[in-house]
């Protein structure tokens, strides 16, 4: 794994954001596997300036988000479809129907999953972005979870309601489910760019680089991956 420390979020957001733009000026249909959470809004930020200012198209970019709080509808102003609308896609010209997500309110789970796994085979991901959680997990990747996981419903550990809580007002208000993309599936991005900002990532980070490649620090099978680079602050580096 490639790491670059940047010495601030700021410094983080503006490398994530050259590599996406760089990226989507090569291949104007890229495929990109995005992610929600609080890490990409400084990138989805100067996504959105950069199309204003110099008009990088979106028209063919197709992007296949990870995750999706269970049993919230896409208008809830939490979900993570509304995220992404609100904070990425309602600002450039990327075009709805080229934009996936899973159905938190799906009839059948198994179903769901199903769909998604088969858009995720039909549209191989160019870039895969990711965050990363306090606890080492990638999407709603769990400590725990299996490394040939594909779509699943994911139950939500305790210090990822309590890391998550500050979005919902109160921790009763945070599903306990999610669907999720599976760690198999994260692994089949031709390129992955992982970012963590901030001391609470620290831990992470650490083991995410340093320690052993195990499916209790989910992330560590990042390390894996032919092509994967990390973007850490200096405050999410400082254990490194
Ligand atoms: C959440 C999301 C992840 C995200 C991570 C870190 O639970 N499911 O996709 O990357 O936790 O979030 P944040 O960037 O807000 O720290």
């Amino acid at each position: 794994m490639k790491v670059i420390v940047t010495e601030d979020y700021a410094a983080l957001s503006d490398a994530a954001a050259e590599m996406i733009v760089e990226l989507v000026k090569s291949k104007p249909d890229a495929v990109l596997g995005l992610a929600t959470g609080e890490t990409p809004l400084g990138l989805y930020e100067r996504l959105a300036s950069d199309f204003k200012a110099n008009g990088t198209s979106y028209k063919s970019v197709r992007v296949i988000n990870l995750d999706e709080y269970k049993d919230l509808p896409a208008s809830h102003p939490q979900s993570y479809a509304r995220f992404m609308r609100e904070r990425l896609f309602d600002r450039i010209d990327i075009q709805a129907g080229n934009t996936y997500i899973e159905n938190g309110t799906a009839e059948s789970e198994e179903e769901e999953c199903r769909r998604y796994d088969l858009l995720l085979d039909k549209m191989p991901r160019d870039l895969q972005l990711l965050g990363l959680g306090s606890n080492g997990h990638i999407a709603f990747n769990e400590p725990g979870t299996s490394f040939d996981s594909t779509t699943h419903v994911a139950e939500l550990s305790e210090s990822t309601l309590r890391d998550n809580a500050r979005l919902f007002g109160d921790i009763s208000e945070v599903p306990r489910k999610a669907y999720t993309v599976g760690l198999e599936s994260i692994m089949q991005a031709k390129k992955i760019l992982i970012l963590a900002s901030g001391a609470n990532k620290a831990d992470a980070v650490r083991g995410m680089i340093r320690g052993e490649i195990s499916e209790n620090l989910p992330a560590s099978i990042l390390r894996r991956h032919a092509d994967c680079v990390l973007i850490a602050d200096g405050e999410a580096a400082a254990k490194l």
